[in-house]
């Protein structure tokens, strides 16, 4: 293989890189992958067929560039927002590109960068730091109470010392579970000087309203970000997208590159959405068996951080990572934050949910206390 001598420190690398971990979810070949939070139910075979008719009705003009504003698209996932939330949301609200991921990465590009600052609650989702590295934005950390809880007091401190000009909030937050209420938002909302994105990924396994229904109070600071990777069980599809005023979606206009959204996606995101109905009943029995497995985890001894989303932060292990071995060595893959004490299951299947309970029982554990330690994700 050619170039196998060089190593990346013979590289240029830009100094800020130096030392970083690359976002690394293990993707290993085991019976039960509870790691990263899909949905375990496959597409339907309906949905596969309207997929794969859009497809090839579209493949005959992949010669041309897509719609870079992928409009008709943006009309349907207004639609979805609307009836989900009953606030009237239209395509100019709305923008998407491949994962909410690059829908952060666009925002903290027009938002953030050199000499602009974005805050996050941690224990929180890992890219949000990783991102604003990438785009040269100084993160700003403000620890979650010992019960993963944002304590809003000393984070309106915190925001009024540092003016953060990116805030993001997490609700329902990955790894803990736990959402923020909505007066707590618009407290937050009201004290950041900035842009607040506020991280809704999970929003379909919970019960509490959405921050949408705030954006028309905030409007040039509220921005909604949600994903077809969890609930639409559309993780390989690849879509994120945003509820905004339509002011913010001109501003990733200058920053997103042309022809983000390749046509198949668009095809395939759209075939997605029309089975939406079909999809989301997975959600009311995901939720059924979250409360499941909470309960019997917590009859097992396990302490249980309460879950608003597909996944359970429980523990406490005395060594959490020898634990998620003991876990992967019995054909189980849990996810491994490195919050001292606790590990991160996906709400799987039936049988799934069995497998992990059975080889909880199994596991010893003791009571540690639980802080967060700089180690590495597993
Ligand atoms: C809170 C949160 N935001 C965003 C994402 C990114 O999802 P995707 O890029 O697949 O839309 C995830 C994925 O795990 C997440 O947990």
């Amino acid at each position: 293989m050619i170039g196998v001598d060089v190593t990346l420190a013979d590289l240029p690398l830009r100094d800020d890189l130096v030392g970083r971990s690359p976002y690394g979810a293990p993707q290993l070949d085991v019976p039960v992958k509870i790691n990263t939070n899909e949905n375990p139910y496959p597409p339907s075979a309906a949905l596969v067929a309207d997929l794969a008719a859009s497809v090839a009705a579209i493949a005959v003009d992949l010669n041309r560039y897509p719609d870079r504003d992928a409009v008709r698209l943006r009309e349907q996932l207004a639609g979805y927002l609307s009836r989900s939330t009953g606030i009237e949301l239209y395509s100019a609200n709305v923008w998407a590109a491949n994962g909410s991921n690059e829908i952060l990465l666009q925002l903290l590009q027009a938002f953030a960068g050199p000499g602009r600052t974005a805050l996050g609650f941690e224990p929180s989702y890992s890219m949000h730091p990783i991102i604003a590295t990438g785009t040269r934005t100084e993160w700003i950390a403000c620890p979650r109470r010992s019960d993963f809880t944002v304590d809003v007091d000393a984070a309106v401190a915190l925001i009024a010392q540092r003016a953060p000009d990116v805030l993001f909030i997490t609700s329902p937050n990955n790894p803990t579970g736990g959402s923020l209420p909505l007066q707590d938002i618009r407290t937050l909302v009201h004290a950041a000087p900035g842009i607040v994105v506020v991280d809704e990924a999970y929003a379909e396994f919970s019960e509490r309203p959405s921050a949408i229904g705030l954006i028309d109070q905030f409007p040039a600071q509220l921005v909604v970000v949600r994903t077809m990777s969890k609930a639409f069980a559309f993780a390989g599809g690849r879509l994120g997208y945003l509820a905004a005023a339509p002011a913010v979606i001109d501003a990733l206009l200058l920053v997103r590159l042309p022809y983000h959204l390749s046509m198949l996606t668009q095809a395939a995101a759209s075939a997605a959405l029309r089975h939406a109905d079909d999809t989301l009943a997975s959600v009311a029995h995901l939720v059924a068996e979250r409360r499941r497995v909470t309960a019997a985890l917590h009859a097992g001894g396990f302490d249980v951080i309460g879950s608003d989303a597909n996944f359970l932060l429980f523990g406490r292990f005395s060594d959490a990572a020898a634990s998620w071995q003991e876990y992967l060595d019995a054909g189980v893959l849990l996810r491994d934050m490195g919050i001292t004490g606790y590990l991160r299951a996906t709400i799987g299947t039936d049988a799934e949910n069995d497998r992990l309970l059975e080889v909880s029982s199994r596991l010893r554990r003791t009571v540690a206390t639980p802080t967060l330690v700089e180690q590495g994700e597993k």
